[in-house]
């Protein structure tokens, strides 16, 4: 059996995703991205720390060609101006506050810290959106965050009020590393606040397209709590988040530093009766993961048969894990239309579909598209309302595979 990253305990394997490309390996039509890996995940029998079996090397996934950009969402960007509102008035209200950010990506969150006149320091190792976030006006150093790193900036920083990390932490297996990290750089009463996406969320949606090479954790109130405890640090508060398909914020301190609120208690039971902790939950899980790619194969081969148009939108990290596992390629799925640049031009990785322009979406022939981007739903039925009007149909497969819209 594989050990646990975070206990060492034992890990039972429960769904096996196939061979993958990296998610975000976009590639040119000329320059085939060979690496692939079996993506397989598992849950601590100990800890309850849901996690993949293997490892990618971090430095395969992050580097100066990182295409994704916090940015490119409406309501992600309000989430994060949100955010760092929220941040500096509850931990930031004295002189000299100090604000750490690990992953912050374009700048998206830190850059509202930045304005306001707050020492801050962001760890981003991905170049490419490291040197918009600087253009931004955020300090940021382009290391990946772990114990070394952390203490390298402990002398020109002094010591962190709060250590935020959103949609990072689950990309990081070697936590152990990045909490000793966080443990010299955290200020007495400091805190350490990261959301990610919520395990009970994807078991309750079937949303297996949050796990690929950069999720490497899918976490819970109880293994977080686990994690925290393991650390010297105390899981001191939860909240549930409407973005990216359902995540849950943990607040963690130094143990004793602050109180528990009540809110962990009641997450904690939560999961207890909903069953997370159960493995009979993984095996159902399992089948309906099985369910919906039959499903979205079967309804992708007949809107071919039937001569319909089919494309995708959103070029998804996501995606990757849907495509491949599916064996979904450009004969049933034209094109994908996505607003990133970086990622126009190239081929979904292991999939080779085209990526398009989303602006050219307006004008689509298309009659049908597969949203990919599901997590951002509402943002883009509104902004492509046009689609739907015209008779065009979105096909889903969160929770469930269902065409919408349309004739
Ligand atoms: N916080 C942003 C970005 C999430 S994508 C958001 O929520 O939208 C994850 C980011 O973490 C990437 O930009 C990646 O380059 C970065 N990353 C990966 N490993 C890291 C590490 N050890 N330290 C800091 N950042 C890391
Ligand atoms: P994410 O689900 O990991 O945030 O990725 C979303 C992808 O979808 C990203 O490549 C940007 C793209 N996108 C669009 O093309 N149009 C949009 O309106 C939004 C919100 C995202
Ligand atoms: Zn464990």
């Amino acid at each position: 059996m594989t050990r646990c990253r975070i206990c060492s305990g034992d890990v039972q394997k429960f769904l096996d995703l196939g061979e993958q490309p990296l998610s975000d390996a976009f590639r040119p039509a000329d320059e085939i991205a060979s690496f692939t890996y079996h993506l397989q995940m598992g849950r601590c029998l100990t800890c309850g720390a849901v996690q993949q079996l293997a490892e990618v090397p971090r430095e395969q996934m992050f580097h100066a060609d990182y295409p994704y950009f916090s940015s490119g969402s409406s309501r992600m960007r309000e989430h994060f101006r949100r955010t760092a509102e929220h941040l500096m008035a509850e931990y930031c209200g004295h002189d000299g506050a100090v604000v750490v950010e690990i992953g912050c990506n374009d700048g998206v969150m830190l850059e509202h810290v930045a304005r306001a006149g707050l020492a801050h320091l962001g760890f981003e190792p991905s170049a490419s959106v490291a040197e918009v976030a600087r253009s931004r006006g955020v300090r940021v150093t382009t290391e990946f965050f772990d114990a070394d790193s952390a203490r390298a900036h402990l002398g020109s920083l002094g010591a962190a009020d709060v250590v935020y990390a959103a949609n990072t932490m689950c990309h990081l297996p070697y936590l152990d590393s990045v909490l000793a990290g966080v443990e010299e750089i955290l200020a007495p009463q400091g805190v350490l606040v990261f959301e990610d996406p919520y395990l009970g969320d994807v078991i309750a949606k079937t949303s297996f397209d949050q796990i690929y090479d950069e999720h490497f954790y899918l976490f819970s109130a109880q293994s977080v709590s686990g994690l925290a405890c393991q650390h010297g640090f105390e899981l001191v508060d939860v909240e549930r988040l409407p973005v990216h398909g359902g995540e849950v914020r943990y607040t963690l301190a130094r143990a004793g530093a602050r109180p528990v609120r009540p809110a962990v208690r009641a997450m904690l039971d939560a999961e207890a009766a909903s069953g997370l902790g159960d493995p009979a939950t993984y095996v159902a899980f399992a089948a309906r993961v099985t369910a919906v790619r039959d499903d979205l194969l079967a309804t992708l081969t007949r809107l071919r048969d039937e001569g319909r148009e089919v494309v995708g939108y959103g070029a998804t990290a996501k995606s990757a894990t849907v495509l491949n596992l599916a064996g979904i390629g450009p004969d049933l799925i034209d094109r994908v239309y996505d607003s990133t640049p970086a990622k126009q031009g190239r081929l979904t990785p292991g999939s080779g579909i085209p990526v398009v322009a989303a602006d050219d979406f307006a004008s689509t022939t298309a009659d049908v598209a597969v949203l990919f981007a599901w997590n951002h739903a509402e943002e883009i039925k509104t902004n492509e309302a046009a689609f739907e009007q015209g008779g065009g149909q979105w096909l889903e497969y969160v929770p469930e595979v269902r065409l919408v819209g349309g004739r």
